[in-house]
């Protein structure tokens, strides 16, 4: 196993397919009447979110308690950032305090991977700008798998502000190493530079690519992201790109919905169609303790789950 998880191509297929298997084991924990291990026991993993989250943040602190961790949670909006100190005297003082690893979110690209340099504790992206979220694709296919079984020739439909989605450049990297076609469906605007050389195809047309597919995995518009007006309005694009009821009738039985989170009810899915029994959305997130516990063993346990 590798030492950090800063990005999906660490892992290619085959620790892809270790950290799933891996994870099996935690969804059988997380099943018992108390869903704790001790294989994590005396270690201290921290939360370290410089950047908004819900699922991931929470996800992450209660996986790190079900393997017998400790959880520092710092939260860079009361913390002495505010006074002026620097990321790098945070993390040395968080490493003083017992840290044996780093579970970071960061609004710019490339900050987990520099605190992997700085420090000898373990370190794990949680999203970091538009560049990776590792463990977001890893707990998709998970919840792909559990439906599916094997990715590979499988069509999968990533609709949405690809652009700005760290979600979209971990997920296409994961979905191909498994071997699974993926289809990228946005307009113009919302596709980054570079589109060429992914390993994906590319529509601007929803409706057209609606029939084969697989899964539909939707994405958030980001407009706290977007520094121009890329769309010309959000009822605009939900005319185009959003999957309504009666798109999603349209699906192949067995087709299924996801979406990261946080949703925007009404603009890339209805609110019918989130709630509808083939969208596991809830699911994703059950999946991501597992996952994510799986990640913290392989990266900190002793092998030995009941050591
Ligand atoms: N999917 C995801 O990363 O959600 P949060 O921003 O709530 O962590």
């Amino acid at each position: 196993m590798i030492q950090h998880l800063l990005s999906i191509d660490d892992l290619g297929a085959e620790g892809i397919d270790e950290v799933l298997r891996t994870t099996d084991t935690f969804v059988e924990v997380n099943k018992r009447a108390i869903p704790k291990v001790q294989a994590l026991r005396g270690k201290t993993v921290v939360s370290c979110f410089f950047e908004d989250s819900t699922r991931t943040r929470l996800s992450f602190e209660t996986a790190a308690r079900r393997l017998g961790a400790d959880v520092m949670t710092f939260s860079a909006a009361s913390s002495s950032l505010k006074k002026g100190e620097s990321i790098r005297d945070t993390i040395e003082t968080l490493e003083a305090i017992g840290a044996d690893a780093f579970v970071v979110r960061h609004g710019s690209a490339g900050v987990p991977a520099q605190i992997a340099r700085w420090s000898t504790a373990r370190v794990v992206n949680a999203g970091d700008g538009q560049h990776e979220h590792p463990t977001q694709a890893l707990l998709d296919c998970y919840t792909l798998r559990s439906h599916l079984g094997d990715l590979n020739g499988k069509q999968i439909l990533i609709v949405g502000d690809i652009k700005h989605s760290r979600v979209a450049r971990s997920n296409v990297a994961a979905f191909a190493a498994l071997g699974a076609k993926v289809k990228l469906v946005a307009p113009a605007t919302l596709l980054p530079a570079g589109i060429d050389e992914w390993p994906v195809d590319v529509t601007h047309n929803l409706d057209g690519a609606l029939d084969d597919a697989d899964v539909v995995y939707l994405l958030r518009i980001q407009q706290e992201r977007m520094e121009q007006a890329l769309l010309p309005s959000l009822r605009e694009y939900s005319h185009g790109f959003g999957l309504d009821a009666r798109r999603a009738a349209r699906l192949k039985s067995g087709a299924l919905i996801l979406h990261p989170g946080p949703m925007n009810r009404g603009v890339e899915i209805a609110a019918d169609v989130a709630d509808a029994p083939n969208a596991v959305i809830t699911e994703q997130v059950a999946n991501g303790v597992a996952v994510r516990m799986a990640v913290l063993f392989l990266l900190l346990g002793s092998g030995d789950l009941n050591a």
